[in-house]
């Protein structure tokens, strides 16, 4: 199916990141959040990449301003009626996001695919709070979203074939390289990523080593294009935290359970690059 209008759910750092996806390949593209202030919030967000990208030459001026008005605001899910595709980026829990499912699954229409950028649900469990599953399909996308090549396409037990070849395709279209798995927990990156991360994480107090030592460590013994502590502060201690025990849940792998310093920090309040502090302290 042609995808002309998208929907986008939640303006968060992925959703906001998404949504740019969209408008810059040339996509009208409607954001959703939950209060006006919000959604200005991550237009000028937007808005601060793609001047970044003037300013370094790689977009042109009049290509930056037709991108960022191609976002439209709501704080309305009815005004995503007549979206052919919408990617929710909301809160990561079941409850809410079902309930966003079952809303979106009344009032688009029946053609249009529904697609989740979650990265620890069951897809399927979210599926089957609509009356056709058949068109919710996960699309994950990896942080920060922009420019992160991978988007992950997730076939949920009914998940249809037209739905999951729209996702996949829609992905190409806005410039990402996207790969095929099936439902399970943490798909495919998640899976391998949230317990080597834990690991990382036990190895700084078994090992003694301090989070600087322990980055150089991955980025010149490993290859790895950021440190783990790094990566962990963008990320977002408290949504790794949340994605380990949603994991641990799931598949009761010791491994997968969020290392005790990790809660500590998270219970802390200090979340990583959005708190200002994490592993490092951040300025600005
Ligand atoms: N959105 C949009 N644009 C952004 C951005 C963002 N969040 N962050 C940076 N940019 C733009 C900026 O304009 C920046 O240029 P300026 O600093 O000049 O303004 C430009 O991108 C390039 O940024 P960097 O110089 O920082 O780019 P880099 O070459 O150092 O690469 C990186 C950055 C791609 C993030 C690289 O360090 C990397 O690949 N890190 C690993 C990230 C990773 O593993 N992500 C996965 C996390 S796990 C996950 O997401 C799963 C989950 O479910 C939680």
């Amino acid at each position: 199916m042609e995808v002309r209008k998208v929907g986008v759910i939640g303006l968060g750092a992925m959703g906001a990141g998404i949504a740019q996806l969209c408008v810059e390949a040339g996509v009208d593209t409607v954001g959703r959040e939950i209060s006006d202030e919000l959604g200005e919030r991550a237009r000028d967000r937007i808005g601060h990449f793609l001047t970044r990208k003037v300013e370094k030459g790689t977009l042109g001026q009049a290509e930056r301003d037709a991108a960022v008005g191609r976002l439209a605001l709501t704080t309305e899910v009815g005004d995503l009626a007549d979206c052919d595709l919408v990617i929710e980026a909301i809160v990561e829990e079941l409850a809410p996001k079902r309930e966003l499912f079952a809303e979106l699954d009344r009032l688009t229409r029946p053609e249009a695919v529904l697609a989740t950028n979650t990265s620890a649900l069951s897809v399927t469990e979210i599926a089957a709070a609509a009356e056709r599953p058949q068109r919710v399909v996960g699309m994950h996308f990896f942080n920060p979203a922009p420019l992160m090549p991978l988007v992950e396409i997730v076939r949920a037990e009914l998940t249809g074939d037209e739905a999951f070849e729209t996702a996949f395709a829609f992905a190409e279209r806005i410039g990402k390289t996207p790969i095929r798995c099936h439902d399970t927990p943490g798909f495919v990156v998640n899976r391998v990523l949230i317990p080597l991360l834990n690991d990382c994480v036990r190895v700084l107090d078994e090992a003694r080593v301090s989070p600087e030592d322990l980055d150089q460590g991955m980025q010149g013994g490993a290859g790895w294009p950021m440190g783990p502590c790094t990566l962990l502060d963008l990320v977002g201690i408290d949504v790794h935290v949340h994605a380990s025990e949603a994991l641990f849940e799931k598949t009761r792998a010791p491994r997968m359970a969020p290392p005790p310093r990790l809660v500590a920090m998270k219970n802390a309040g200090l979340l990583g690059r959005k708190s200002g502090r994490g592993f490092y302290t951040y300025e600005d």
